[in-house]
């Protein structure tokens, strides 16, 4: 089968978040299961293309939007899949993916729209010949739109997988001007959602199939809480959507291998991983080895609640605890953590976007915090757990689908359910507890959670028999 996989973002080329880290880990996997991948993504300035050897060839692909011709220079790297990088500067030659910490960029319309078209024309001039196109999220969900209405690809079936709801893309409505979409998109049935263009609607009208990130939150997003407005919508498409649990690369998250942790170890001589722990807080001059260490690694926005952690602040320079936070993101965030640096000799911040340092901390923490309002799938605590750290997690999404709390049997990590203060601090008290009062069996759950399987193999078959079934099925 022959897939095209458009993202933009796809690890480890470009990443700010698990839209990078699924790309890369699901495209590679598919094509390990025999199935010939082609990605696609936007050759951002930030995109190392020397440390990658990714090398330019001889394509090019002119798009013309509303009078104006964009032309693509075409780049290629070979690996399980194969990935073409598409290079506009004028669209893609600037410091960021999306925008600036004040904002989006504002034509990010036409500059993920045009990207849309050039895949098209790529797929359409080299005779690709694509079963299944497989979008992700609003940046490219207007491939299913051209695929189905302005290319009349019927036979190509199209996946369109939400990674969070909360970004959809919506734009005035003369973005069907600016993308030459045609006014006869903009009906309700369409891309038109109040008066306004919105991208991933189009995406889930026009797809074979929409796919997101975990079953929880699968049920979540056909509900006015969690649906942002597109729950009606959603709720109509019910038939083909699935949710799908994301998987994390074990190549990729491996204690045993990973080289940027102080010690490597696994489930065999998991004792090591305390070492992790002495050497990260020496090197971050915080006391207290003996005490656990939670940290927090994350986008600093509303959806990873953030705010619990800002109101809890006070709180949580008075337990016996150490607390490590990386992240960065919203202005308001950033200048908070900011401004909280080196103010309780329990807390330590790091304002910033650092692999290297995120890896030590999975290796040395002891709980990983997770209070998210929502959360598609979520793959810190996945992460989290294969490094041998406990998840403490707000129930939602795929938090819900992938921590079991220790109340219940066999479970192993601490879950809490109202987005409060209270219910947080109540949490981060049940860990405390755990680790103080009950060692052995905080060590014995350590070592289980590294055994858990969350590979990716579950998730790139389940991805498999869903091609098959559009393919062969003809919906
Ligand atoms: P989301 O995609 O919503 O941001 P996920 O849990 O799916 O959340 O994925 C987050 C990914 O980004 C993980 O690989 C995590 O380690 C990484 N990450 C998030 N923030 C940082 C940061 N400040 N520094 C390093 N890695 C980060
Ligand atoms: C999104 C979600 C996150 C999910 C990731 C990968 O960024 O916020 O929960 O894990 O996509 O699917």
């Amino acid at each position: 089968m022959r897939i095209v996989f458009a993202s933009s973002e796809i690890y480890p080329f470009a990443k700010t978040g698990g839209l990078a880290d699924v790309s890369g880990s699901l495209s590679k996997k598919l094509a390990q299961h025999g199935l010939k991948v082609f990605g696609f993504m936007p050759l951002y300035k930030t995109v190392d293309i020397n440390k990658h050897d990714i090398k330019k060839i001889d394509i090019n692909i002119t798009v013309n939007l509303y009078g104006k011709s964009y032309i693509f220079e075409v780049y290629k790297k070979v690996d399980n899949a194969t990935y073409f990088f598409l290079k506009n500067d004028e669209l893609f030659g600037r410091d960021y993916l999306y925008g600036t910490p004040e904002g989006d960029y504002l034509d990010n319309d036409v500059r993920f729209g045009a990207f849309c078209w050039a895949v098209m024309e790529f797929i359409m001039s080299e005779n690709l010949n694509p079963d299944i196109i497989h979008a992700n999220d609003w940046q490219t969900a207007l491939l299913p739109v051209l695929t189905y209405y302005k290319y009349n690809l019927h036979n190509v079936k199209t996946v369109l997988t939400i990674h969070n709801l909360a970004y959809q893309g919506i734009f005035d409505k003369f973005a069907i001007e600016r993308l030459n979409l045609g006014w006869d998109l903009f009906h309700m049935e369409a891309l038109e959602f109040y008066d306004k263009v919105n991208l991933l609607k189009g995406g889930i009208v026009f797809s074979s199939a929409v796919t997101t990130v975990s079953p929880t939150y699968a049920k979540e997003i056909t509900t006015p809480e969690y649906g942002y407005g597109l729950d009606g919508v959603l709720k109509k498409y019910i038939v083909k959507l699935y949710g799908i649990l994301n998987g994390i690369d074990y190549e990729v998250w491996n204690p045993e291998t990973d080289k940027d942790i102080y010690v490597n170890y696994c489930v065999f001589n998991y004792e090591r991983k305390v070492l992790n722990k002495k050497r990260l807080l020496r090197d971050i001059g915080i006391e207290g080895e003996d005490k656990p260490l939670i940290v927090f690694i994350g986008r600093f926005a509303k959806q990873k609640g953030i705010d619990l952690i800002v109101e809890s602040i006070e709180e949580l320079s008075r337990k016996e605890a150490n607390f490590m936070i990386l992240g960065s993101g919203d202005k308001g965030y950033n200048d908070f953590f900011e401004s909280v640096k080196g103010k309780y000799k329990n807390i330590f911040v790091e304002v910033g976007y650092d692999e290297p340092l995120s890896r030590k901390m999975y290796a040395g923490g002891d709980f990983l915090v997770m209070p998210s309002l929502f959360e598609p799938c979520g793959l810190n605590q996945m992460i989290a757990m294969r490094y041998g750290t406990l998840v403490i997690a707000r129930a939602t999404g795929g938090l819900k689908d992938t921590v079991k709390d220790i109340s219940e049997e066999n479970g192993y990590g601490i879950l809490f359910e109202n987005f409060s203060k209270e219910d947080f601090l109540k949490a981060i008290d049940r860990s405390l507890t755990l680790y103080y009062d009950n060692p052995n069996l905080f060590k014995k759950l350590q070592k289980e959670v590294m055994t858990l399987d969350f590979s990716l193999d579950n998730q790139a078959s389940k991805y498999i028999k869903l091609y098959e079934t559009l393919k062969y099925m003809g919906v």
